[in-house]
């Protein structure tokens, strides 16, 4: 069976070659956040609730598993940030109208219902990610809190 032999090592070798290309890392320096929470106020709990399980993909620093170091887990990862803060980066909140920001907090309160964040992929390894329902409450109860402050903020004077 050569072939299938030739075929591992050259997987082999591609798994090695991966290992030299290392996806850019996203490490905002300082309270990168700021802004964010100045204006939406969170209660501390809400506060620790976004920062341990959404700002690893929704803001611009990430706390890195080891397993980051491990080439294609790195792509993965690095691909599921992207696409996360594409659609949601509390360390831009500044840069997006009041519009927006009540429209991204009405989303917040639309993915905590329906238990769609944080990410599946990511409670499998961070275990104490998944939300209980008293947690879930308290960061609806204040996304819609904030909401109407955005929104009594775009009423024209
Ligand atoms: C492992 C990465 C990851 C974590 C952790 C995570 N998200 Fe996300 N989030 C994503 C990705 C990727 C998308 C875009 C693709 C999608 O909707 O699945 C997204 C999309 C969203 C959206 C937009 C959904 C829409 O309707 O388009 C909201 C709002 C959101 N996340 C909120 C949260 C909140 C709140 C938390 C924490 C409780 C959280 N996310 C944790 C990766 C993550």
């Amino acid at each position: 069976m050569k072939i299938i032999k030739k075929i591992a090592v050259a997987l082999l070798l591609i798994l090695v070659a991966m290992q030299f290309y290392r996806p850019e890392k996203n490490t905002a320096q300082g309270n990168h956040t700021a802004i964010f929470l100045t204006e939406t106020n969170p209660p501390q709990e809400v506060k620790l609730i976004l920062k341990n399980n959404c700002y690893d993909c929704h803001s611009s620093k990430t706390r890195y598993p080891w397993y980051n170091n491990i080439a294609p887990i790195s792509y993965w990862l690095a691909n599921h940030i992207k696409h996360g803060k594409e659609e949601l980066n509390f360390s831009e909140w500044e840069g997006y109208s009041n519009k927006k920001k009540d429209h991204k907090l009405e989303e917040v309160v639309e993915v905590i219902e329906e238990g769609a964040m944080p990410l599946n992929e990511y409670t499998w390894t961070h275990s104490d990610a998944k939300l209980t329902e008293n947690q879930k409450q308290l960061i609806i109860e204040w996304a819609k809190q904030s909401r109407v402050l955005y929104q009594l903020n775009q009423q024209p004077q």
